[in-house]
């Protein structure tokens, strides 16, 4: 699978590099290391909601380090299992 976090300027001002932090300790957390390939990547079109992130094909708008745990969960597990 893979994850990429937008670091646009608008999404960096929002915080992306806490996000991609966040993922790192989640994905460790749940030993996926081997299964999720994260990545930064530019501007995904979505400036106005926040932090946006790509899982896979998905676009997943407005992340935030309060809803990650949730998003991580939805997005992420659920497609894994
Ligand atoms: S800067 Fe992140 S979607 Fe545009």
């Amino acid at each position: 699978m893979d994850i990429s976090v937008c670091i646009g300027s608008s999404c960096h001002l929002r915080g992306s590099y806490d996000i991609i932090k966040g993922l790192e300790a989640l994905i460790e957390q749940h030993g996926l290391q081997n299964q999720i390939n994260l990545a930064a990547a530019f501007c995904l079109g979505n400036c106005t909601n926040g932090v946006t992130i790509k899982v896979n094909d998905r676009i997943v708008t407005g992340v935030s380090t309060e809803n990650l745990p949730q998003v991580f969960k939805e997005h992420v597990l659920k497609a894994l299992s």
